[in-house]
């Protein structure tokens, strides 16, 4: 079967062609990326020549892209977003152009091409947040926050529309956080692991008591592939990892890997509409679909942190460029005004 998988380039999708790649000799994969900042080629660079894939530079809100791109594919897993929530508040308008307006383009195209499947990769995000206790299942309303999770619960909805309405073969997951390799360091683990490295601060956000329930990406592409062989179209799959934990837990996690002191942690102001918690409940996709995570924490993210220090030129180059100015642009001022010592 041949896939069109967009957004390939970035860090889920370059971990899923990896996997697929190596373990799944029935898929062809077709990869249609715009390269936007978080898009790096130099993620795929020695898979470029492989016989079962096929790169197309292109922007999923440019029908004509995305109808060459998805002609002779069988199913989509539709992946390329805008994705950091930092970002969307800084500048919602790219967010609504690609997550919405690319998602219904990338909708009409599969649907005139008759594909059979479309995975839409969504995230726990569009829950919302949760109090101290509980967890998201699928049929927790949507209560999105920030513009980033706005956008992705519009095209989550969307998807499950053209089913509803077109009798359309989408399929929606709902992931919570990933952690792994070539993550873009502008998210938390990467972000903490590279300046802790370079004995930069941890710009820890508001109390650093914010809770995350965190995956290793390649149990999230692995759940990607079990709802693309086996999932039922119309249906919504929770994906998680079942490791709740605080921002400060994970950042001494890292700390102390890295065997760096906890005099680097920063407390800086909160991100606007910050979500307190999220937290997963993968009943159904555990059940249904006989997935599960295999990944324990402790050893995922040993694994990470040892990833990065041995592909130091790999980020190095992204925090070198344009990654200055929108570092400085987001925590410049915060990390000036920083309380001296709160840890
Ligand atoms: P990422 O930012 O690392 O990568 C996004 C990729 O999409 C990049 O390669 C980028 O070039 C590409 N892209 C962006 N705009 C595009 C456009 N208009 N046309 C074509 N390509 C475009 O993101 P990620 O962390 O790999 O996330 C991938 C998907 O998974 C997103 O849809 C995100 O919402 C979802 N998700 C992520 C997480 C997480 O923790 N990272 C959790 C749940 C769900
Ligand atoms: P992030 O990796 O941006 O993922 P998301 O916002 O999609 O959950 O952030 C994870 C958590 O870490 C979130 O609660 C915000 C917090 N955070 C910080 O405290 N400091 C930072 O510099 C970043 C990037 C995130």
């Amino acid at each position: 079967m041949r896939v069109l998988l967009t957004g390939g380039c970035g860090f889920i999708g370059a971990n899923f062609v990896r996997h697929v790649l190596a373990q799944r000799e029935d898929l062809e994969l077709v990869n249609l990326d715009a390269l936007t900042y978080a898009g790096n080629p130099a993620n795929l660079a020695d898979l470029a020549d492989h016989p079962r894939y096929r790169f197309i530079k292109g922007d999923v809100a440019d029908r004509v892209a995305a109808a060459e791109a998805v002609r002779g594919c069988q199913a989509v897993v539709h992946m390329a977003a805008e994705s950091h929530v930092d970002r969307s508040i800084e500048g919602p308008a790219e967010f609504i152009r690609t997550n919405v307006v690319g998602t219904q383009v990338l909708l009409d195209a599969a649907r005139d091409a008759g594909v059979s499947r479309f995975v839409l990769v969504s995230t726990d995000e569009v829950y919302g947040s949760l109090g101290p206790t509980g967890y998201f299942t699928e049929t927790t309303p949507l209560a999105p926050s920030s513009p980033y999770s706005a956008s992705k619960a519009a095209a989550d909805l969307l998807a499950l529309a053209y089913h509803h309405t077109f009798g359309f073969p989408a399929i929606v997951t709902r992931c919570s956080n990933n952690y792994g390799p070539y993550q873009f360091p502008e998210k938390l683990i990467p972000l903490f692991i590279t300046n802790a490295d370079a004995n930069r601060p941890l710009p820890l956000y508001g109390d650093g008591r914010n809770v995350r329930d965190w995956i290793h990406v390649e149990d999230h592409v692995r759940g990607l592939l079990a709802v693309l062989d086996r999932g039922r179209p119309g249906e919504v799959y929770n994906i998680g990892g079942g490791n709740e934990r605080t921002n400060l837990e994970i950042t001494q996690t890292i700390l102390a890997a890295l065997g760096k002191p906890a005099s680097l942690i920063t407390f800086v102001a909160d991100r606007l509409g910050h979500d307190r918690r999220y937290a997963i409940d993968a009943t159904k996709t555990r059940g249904e679909l006989g997935w599960r995570p295999t990944i324990d924490f402790k050893e995922g993210v040993a694994a990470t942190v040892r990833w990065y220090l041995e592909h130091r030129t790999w980020w190095e180059e992204i925090k070198s460029g344009a990654y200055r100015d929108y570092y400085e642009r987001m925590y410049g001022d915060r990390l000036r005004r920083a309380p001296a010592d709160r840890t």
